[in-house]
């Protein structure tokens, strides 16, 4: 397998959060690879680091220290804030259990938004992806005049419209009825199968596991075998 199969690679990764004096750990020195175009779950009790991890990785939030952190080839270490932001817009997609959506503009300014901060022109892409995800004619609604399943699924087209290497997501069905759940959770398996989107994704959902390629259990700051 050459270097470029591996689309994040990451080694010696802890994470300590500070309150006043106290300074609790809570990630102990993680390794993790995976290959472009793969589909990962992680699972783990709550509270075990998850969201850090993820945060970590969607260089949304610097490691206390790590050995490596390689995303796409690019070394993730030592960037400036500035650096980081760059490389996020540039490889990072998220999806958030709460959505994120704007509320003041419409569900297809949320995309725009996100395509113009990158520098991409919307184009028709952001019709094509309402139409795939289900959202025909619901471009020009406020988030707040939407479903919940509606309002992730658009959250999704943001998330995936610049197409970003590595797309994240946070409990992205936990908000969710089970019908919309299973719907977000076929348009996942359905961007990996179709787009080799490489995904990795938390839930507690066991049913998710079925779309995933693999699944990474977690707890205490430490993967465990499954
Ligand atoms: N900003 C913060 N400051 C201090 N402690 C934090 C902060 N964020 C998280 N923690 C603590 O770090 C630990 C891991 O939190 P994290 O959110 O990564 O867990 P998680 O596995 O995602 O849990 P859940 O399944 O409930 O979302 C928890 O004990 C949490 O209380
Ligand atoms: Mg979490």
């Amino acid at each position: 397998m050459g270097s470029s199969d591996i689309i994040l690679g990451g080694a010696g990764i802890h994470k300590s959060y500070r309150t006043g004096p106290v300074e609790t750990p809570v990630l102990h020195g993680l390794d993790l690879e995976i290959r472009r175009g793969e589909f990962v779950l992680v699972m783990g009790p709550s509270g075990c680091g998850k969201s850090t991890l993820l945060n970590i990785i969607g260089l949304m939030m610097s490691p206390t220290r790590a050995d490596r952190l390689e995303i796409d080839g690019v070394d993730a270490l030592g960037l400036s804030d500035a650096g980081r932001t760059r490389l996020r817009r540039e490889k990072i997609g998220f999806v958030f259990q709460r959505f994120n959506l704007l509320p003041v503009v419409s569900a297809g300014d949320n995309v725009r938004l996100a395509m113009r901060i990158r520098g991409q022109h919307p184009n028709g892409r952001v019709t094509d992806l309402f139409d795939r995800f289900g959202l025909s004619g619901k471009m020009d609604r406020k988030p707040g005049a939407l479903s919940m399943g509606e309002q992730q699924r658009v959250a999704i087209a943001r998330a995936v419209a610049c197409k970003p290497a590595i797309l994240l997501a946070d409990e992205p069905t936990g908000n969710l009825d089970s019908a919309n759940a299973r719907h977000v959770m076929d348009l996942f398996g359905e961007l990996n199968r179709q787009d080799g989107q490489t995904i990795i994704m938390i839930t507690h959902n066991e049913h998710c596991a079925a779309a995933a390629d693999r699944v990474t259990l977690m707890k205490d700051g430490r993967f465990v075998d499954a």
